[in-house]
């Protein structure tokens, strides 16, 4: 008899993990949790078109963008989900204004989207949902804090519709699991950027080129011949295909916008649960992320829950070489003799939507 092929599910690789660093179990209950409500929003959006929910929900979020049914459809299974697991202080969604308190003697923070890439929904188009976790302060009383992308103890991204499931634990490694025809998560596969330059891509929306700082827009001059192109319009999964093939995604500050109400100079993309999230599973497969100052994305101590970035993340190399334009942008702006000379850039405050 042909001996059967026994899988290594998703818990029992958890398991081992926590077990090996002596770390508590509750972290499996946590991820039990968000794994049911990634399944949860797959069934959805598979449904969304028979059931009618592919448009707008007829409301806006604290960003000021309508959201889409799904948008809330995938809030509220993400919640349902982390309340029941008890093991969550409180909560932090792109979909609400305010915290959301969970348990006062629960363990962990999450920063989540819900469902990344809405614009895509409307035509059946991939989406994600990305979460990172923080844990409550184990000496001394808890002071609810933001946590920064450094101390993040996990931070992952789930593919919808391949249900491809990407998980970074801090100081080992990213993962990738695939769901098999059980409904279970299996087959631990480690991944990193690769090494060589051949798959490279570089990833943004090109349409908004001409808006970028000058020294973002010469490099790309510069820099985009040697790359493929590739955009989907959604984070999660322009990213997913990044770690494969490596280059760089980025979402640049606005900051030459014809119209000066349009620029976006904080950038477009928000810190805790977009730009954190894919720098911390970037920095675990060997790749690293910058704002527009060239700053490490993990290193920002987050002054808002919802606030905005700009976002450069990928292959270490590519992500070095953008960093080393943005900081010279930066001294020069500041007047002290970088390299580069200053973009014009309009006096706008104001967020306004591209
Ligand atoms: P969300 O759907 O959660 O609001 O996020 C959309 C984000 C991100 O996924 C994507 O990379 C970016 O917006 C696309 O923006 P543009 O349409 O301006 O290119
Ligand atoms: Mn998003
Ligand atoms: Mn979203």
């Amino acid at each position: 008899m042909n001996p059967v092929k026994l899988e290594e599910t998703m818990m029992h690789f958890l398991l081992e993990h926590q077990l090996k660093n002596r770390r508590s179990l509750n972290f499996l209950i946590l991820m039990e949790s968000i794994v049911t409500a990634a399944k949860y929003i797959q069934h959805y959006y598979d449904l969304a078109a028979l059931q009618g929910n592919l448009g707008e929900a007829g409301s806006t979020n604290v960003q000021g963008e309508s959201q889409m049914r799904l948008d809330l459809l995938a809030h509220q299974t993400v919640m349902h989900y982390l309340a029941e697991s008890n093991q969550v202080i409180e909560a932090t969604s792109e979909e609400v204004t305010e915290e959301i308190l969970l348990n006062e003697d629960g363990r962990y923070f999450l920063y989540f989207d819900p469902l990344d890439g809405s614009s895509n929904i409307k035509h059946s188009l991939p989406v994600g949902f990305l979460f990172g976790i923080g844990k409550r302060m184990l000496g001394g009383e808890e002071d609810y804090r933001l946590r920064r992308g450094r101390e993040f103890i996990a931070a992952g991204m789930f593919l919808i519709p391949s249900g491809i499931f990407t998980l970074s634990l801090k100081d080992a490694g990213t993962w990738q699991f695939l769901l098999d025809s059980t409904g279970v998560y299996i087959r631990p596969t480690r991944i990193r950027f690769p090494e060589s330059p051949k798959s490279w891509e570089l990833s943004f929306n090109a349409g908004n080129t001409t808006t970028f700082s000058t020294p973002v827009q010469q490099w790309i001059a510069e820099n985009q011949p040697k790359y493929n192109f590739r955009y989907t319009g959604a984070l999660a999964v322009d990213f997913h295909r990044l770690l494969h093939n490596g280059g760089m995604f980025m979402y640049p500050a606005i900051v030459n916008h014809p119209n000066a109400q349009k620029n976006r100079p904080e950038g477009k993309l928000r810190h805790m649960y977009e730009c954190a999230v894919v720098a911390f599973i970037a920095h675990e497969a060997g790749g690293m992320a910058v704002n527009e100052a060239g700053d490490d994305v993990l290193e920002i101590q987050p002054k808002k829950r919802h606030q905005r970035s700009a976002l450069y993340v990928g292959s270490r190399e590519v992500v070095e070489s953008i960093r080393e334009v943005l900081r010279d942008h930066v001294r020069a702006q500041k007047g002290d003799g970088g390299r580069v000379e200053a973009a014009k850039e309009p006096d706008a405050t104001g967020a306004g939507v591209h």
